[in-house]
């Protein structure tokens, strides 16, 4: 069986990476490759940077969070930059407990998750490896066992700056088990799981009176006390809590601020020195990044007491936003959706697209300009071209708010209304209007949103609602031409053969019958009517037309029908008038002739062909169009 064979692969490729040996040897490693000794910070921010960063016009964009966080970029940017490197730098930031503030489900549990796993994917590269003194609960870095007074002819020699003391427990197994002989205490090569608690700690609160400090610390092995006669022997003491856990590595630090505040002093010292107090020991020095989140309620409560400002001052807070670009919301769904269990139902073309339309004008805050609406700031937004605006109107926009995306509908409940609906339908496939009608049905129970803000809500699903008619008229429209330029031409040719006739005052040929016809009135009205012209301005349009075909002609150019804006326009509109009537009498017929069902199957088979629709979703499309233009 192949999986079999697969996992015995793995663990040989693993047995390889392992390395043992004594200090000596480690510092002759260290001279060969100076970066297996580097911080956990500068670990984390090289893992980022080494999985590649692009730019895009000016922002730097960090691969690392590509496939996992959508339309952060910003946001993330600022956290790399603000946080990230200068930590890995050694600044002070690296003693600050890394805040990430933001509204539910906008993807900060995700985001740490992604830190945890690539920590462990990195320490088992080249690049990320890390060594620690063997037998270490808290895998300390070997290079604590340097004294200080040599740390500087370390450095001089070396390059590298040692932080940090020697932890109680390896200064005491120095001295009992190695004779303070140094060079001799074994260290090995590590690998951070979170699973086994190497390098990754996680700690969430629990019920504040049973919440122990020993679950960040450690805490007394009693049945170890008889054996070394003290409390105060290191060796009597399991430094098995999170923050020892998480040295060398990073810490995860749940729901932070609802933990009790007693409890936080305890980190007063972590975030002022890098060290923490545990037992009856001097400081253990931690090198670990501790990463905690929270949402900007809790946030603005923490921090209006003001007996957290000394804790407050020692944290940095990062937003986490929502994402506001619908094209990147559209992307968080079908990734939520391919790892659900309903990703093998058929939804029909548009629907994410309209889904997240909603959520991104819920999360959006009204323009401040005059001239634009929320609509075309939600196209903006998602760099989509929009007459009149350009790129620093965008910035002007996005500077007009500092908060926006704190607020607004969840990924999480947008997709729980998507699975609703399929379960309840039990069908194999849903479409936009599903979708809208269940989301405006939850928000009824939805919890948490008030009468106004429902009210506004409701009005955004009617404005996705309204861009999803257009689409399905568009896509039905295009679906029953065969080809779009090659009718829009053959109406023009004809347009003008009518035109020139007309303004020369002559007759047409039937290219049939050879027929002299005059020219058809009907015809050319019903094209200029298109865009507003009266009778009386006919001619001169027409007039115009035919000195523009000339003017043409004598450069020794074609005349197309894109030739003449307004021309054009009004070919435009007169192919979708046509097909309306088409479309409106195909579409709802109940009992269509033999015709129309010719019609409506090719238009099916090519909505399913052409435009990635199933037999009901195309059919259901055709429904709705046709009702739609018979209102
Ligand atoms: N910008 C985003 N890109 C990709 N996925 C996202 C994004 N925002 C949210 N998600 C997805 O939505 C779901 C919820 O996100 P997550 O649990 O990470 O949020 P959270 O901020 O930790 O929320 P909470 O405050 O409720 O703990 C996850 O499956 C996550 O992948
Ligand atoms: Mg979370």
């Amino acid at each position: 069986m192949d999986i079999l064979r697969r996992m015995a692969e793995y663990r040989s490729q693993e047995d390889t990476l392992k390395w043992e040996g004594t200090f000596s040897e480690y510092v002759e490693l260290v001279k060969e490759r100076p970066w297996i000794a580097q911080s956990a910070h500068s670990r984390v921010y090289n893992m980022i940077k080494e999985a590649g960063v692009e730019d895009r016009n000016g922002k730097r964009d960090y691969l690392f969070f590509k496939n996992q966080l959508f339309g952060l970029e910003e946001p993330l940017e600022k956290l790399v930059e603000e946080y990230f490197h200068p930590a890995a730098r050694r600044l002070d930031v690296k003693k600050r407990i890394l805040l990430l503030m933001g509204p539910v489900s906008g993807g900060k549990s995700t985001l740490v998750t992604m830190m945890k796993r690539g920590m462990e994917n990195y320490s088992r590269t080249d690049k990320g490896a890390v060594y620690a003194i063997k037998g270490c609960p808290m895998h300390e870095d070997p290079l604590h066992l340097i004294p200080h007074a040599l740390r500087e002819d370390f450095y001089k020699e070396y390059g590298i700056r040692i932080e940090g003391n020697l932890s109680p427990l390896n200064l005491m197994r120095l001295e009992k088990e190695f004779d303070g002989q140094i060079e001799n205490v074994p260290v090995e090569r590590i690998f951070f799981s979170e699973d086994k608690r190497v390098g990754i700690g996680t700690f969430s609160p629990s019920d504040p009176k049973s919440q122990d400090i020993a679950d960040l610390t450690g805490s007394l092995d009693f049945s170890t006390i008889a054996e070394y006669g003290s409390e105060s022997d290191p060796r009597a003491y399991r430094f098995d809590g999170e923050l020892n856990k998480a040295n060398r590595g990073m810490m995860e630090f749940q729901e932070m601020l609802k933990c009790d505040e007693k409890f936080l002093w305890h980190l007063l010292s972590l975030t002022q020195e890098g060290n923490f107090k545990a037992g009856r020991f001097a400081l253990i020095s931690a090198d670990e990044m501790i990463v905690a989140h929270t949402n900007e309620t809790e946030y603005r409560s923490f921090i209006s007491n003001r007996k957290n400002e000394a804790l407050h001052s020692r944290i940095i807070v990062m937003p986490i936003p929502y994402n506001l670009q619908v094209t990147q919301e559209e992307k968080i769904y079908e990734k939520l959706i391919s790892e659900s269990d309903v990703s093998d139902v058929h939804i029909a073309p548009h629907t994410l697209r309209i889904a997240a339309m909603f959520t991104i004008l819920t999360r959006l805050k009204e323009p401040k300009r005059k001239d634009i609406d929320l609509i075309k700031k939600m196209r903006l937004y998602d760099g989509e071209q929009v007459e009149g605006f350009n790129s620093a109107d965008l910035e002007e926009l996005k500077r007009e708010y500092e908060d926006e995306g704190m607020t607004g509908i969840d990924p999480r409940y947008v997709i729980n209304r998507i699975s609703s609906t399929i379960i309840r339908k039990e069908v194999s496939s849903i479409n936009a209007l599903d979708v809208l009608r269940s989301l405006k049905e939850g928000l009824d129970q939805h919890a948490s949103i008030t009468k106004d803000v429902k009210e506004a809500y409701l009005g955004f699903i009617s404005l996705a609602r309204r861009e999803f008619d257009d689409m399905a008229k568009k896509e039905v429209q295009k679906a029953f031409v065969y080809s779009y330029e090659e009718s829009a031409k053959t109406l023009m040719d004809n347009y003008l053969d009518n035109v020139e006739a007309y303004c020369h005052k002559s007759k047409l040929r039937d290219p049939l019958t050879g027929e002299e016809m005059t020219p058809d009135e009907k015809l050319m009205r019903s094209i200029e009517e298109q865009i507003g012209i009266s009778e009386n301005a006919k001619k001169a349009f027409r007039e115009e037309i035919l000195i523009r075909i000339s003017t043409y002609a004598r450069k020794g150019q074609r005349f197309e029908y894109q030739s003449h804006d307004r021309l054009r326009e009004a070919i435009q509109k007169k192919l979708f008038a046509d097909l309306k009537d088409v479309v409106k009498i195909t579409t709802s017929s109940k009992t269509p002739d033999e015709q129309q069902l010719k019609k409506m199957n090719e238009v099916i088979a090519r909505l399913i062909d052409e435009h990635g629709y199933n037999t009901t979703s195309a059919n259901e499309l055709l429904k709705y169009v046709g009702s739609l233009l018979n209102r």
